[in-house]
């Protein structure tokens, strides 16, 4: 098809990024501040790659969706551990028919999709991501809003004040050790995501706020690292792969749009700012380049609707048996 022009390929790889990028991932791939220890893919050998449906299977039964409850160690022995929902997340809201997964891309701006995001039963958003000014781009609804601990702890995001975290479900997630151990992650967060959580949830107690287990990240995380050949960076997946996880779990069809770019690629970080990186949609920090590989090969919608709509249509875990 003539027409159709580039979208994202499935094989990715650092030898594709401009020198700059490919020293700051290439620089975290040999860091390892989480204590990662990977013993290398799960069957030993070399396995043929896995199919979109594999995939999907391993990730379904592989990764499970996870949040604090007041009864857990070391926060059962704490006095604001009764701040934490009783339940999980999961037992709590959905199941949900359609669900949007909006990334704060660049790509979005003058994409023109808010109608078609609105009309999903559920809608998740990333950390800063605005709708007031941008609706006709990005829609207006929040259902969840997964933010990272930077967000919550960082000076201009007012985030105990703003409006902007008001609406919908709250999830927050820091990056754990490899371990997921909780006492060495509550004794050792990248941002202080405990303090913020304490006073945000004093401020707003009825809004509901859950706190991801830091076991998912990196579940994840070694899916991502087994189904790819090349070292990926040892950090926790982004917040747009988790989140998009997270809608798998709780709805039966999952749209995820310009996390895949369409054809309004851009090195414009988010739809939100006037600042451009290419870091921000291929990854520094993140492994985000290898998350789109997989989300690429997990794909069951079209090309077409990758290049014109940015959209990617994911299957919820509730529809298939492995
Ligand atoms: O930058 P931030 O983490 O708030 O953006 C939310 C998510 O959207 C990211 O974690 C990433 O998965 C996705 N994103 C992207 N390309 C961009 C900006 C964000 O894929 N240019």
């Amino acid at each position: 098809n003539g027409a159709l022009g580039e979208v994202w390929n499935e094989e990715m790889s650092i030898s594709m990024l401009g020198k700059r990028l490919r020293k700051v991932v290439q620089n975290y791939q040999a860091m390892n501040k989480y204590g990662v220890r990977y013993p290398g893919p799960e069957s030993a050998g070399r396995r043929s790659k896995l199919s979109g449906a594999e995939l999907l299977c391993q990730i379904k039964e592989m990764v499970q969706i996870a949040t604090l409850t007041p009864d857990m160690e070391p926060f059962s022995g704490l006095p604001w551990a009764s701040q934490l929902p009783p339940r999980q997340i999961t037992a709590d809201i959905g199941p949900f028919k359609t669900c949007a997964v909006v990334s704060s891309a660049g790509s979005l701006k003058n994409a023109g999709l808010g109608k078609e995001i609105d009309a999903h039963d559920a809608v998740i958003r990333f950390n800063a991501a605005p709708t007031t000014g941008f609706e006709k781009d990005v829609g207006s609804k929040t259902t969840v809003r997964l933010i990272n601990s930077q967000v919550m702890a960082s000076e201009d995001h007012h985030f105990l004040s703003s409006s902007l975290y008001s609406a919908g479900i709250l999830v927050s997630w820091d990056p754990g050790p490899y371990s997921s151990d909780l006492r060495e992650w509550f004794n050792k967060t990248d941002y202080p995501i405990f303090k913020q959580y304490q006073r945000y949830r004093r401020l707003h107690p009825q809004q509901p706020f859950y706190i991801l287990h830091p076991r998912m990240e990196w579940q994840l995380w070694q899916r991502i690292q087994d189904n790819m050949v090349e070292t990926i960076q040892k950090n926790p997946p982004s917040s747009g792969l988790l989140g998009t996880v997270l809608m798998m779990s709780l709805c039966e069809v999952v749209h995820v749009y310009e996390f895949l770019p369409s054809r309004r690629k851009t090195e414009l970080c988010h739809y939100y700012q006037r600042f451009s990186d290419a870091a921000c949609t291929l990854g520094a920090y993140h492994p985000l380049l290898y998350e789109k590989n997989l989300v690429k090969r997990m794909n069951k919608g079209s090309d077409r609707d990758i290049y014109t709509h940015g959209r990617v249509t994911l299957p919820g875990f509730m529809t298939f048996n492995c």
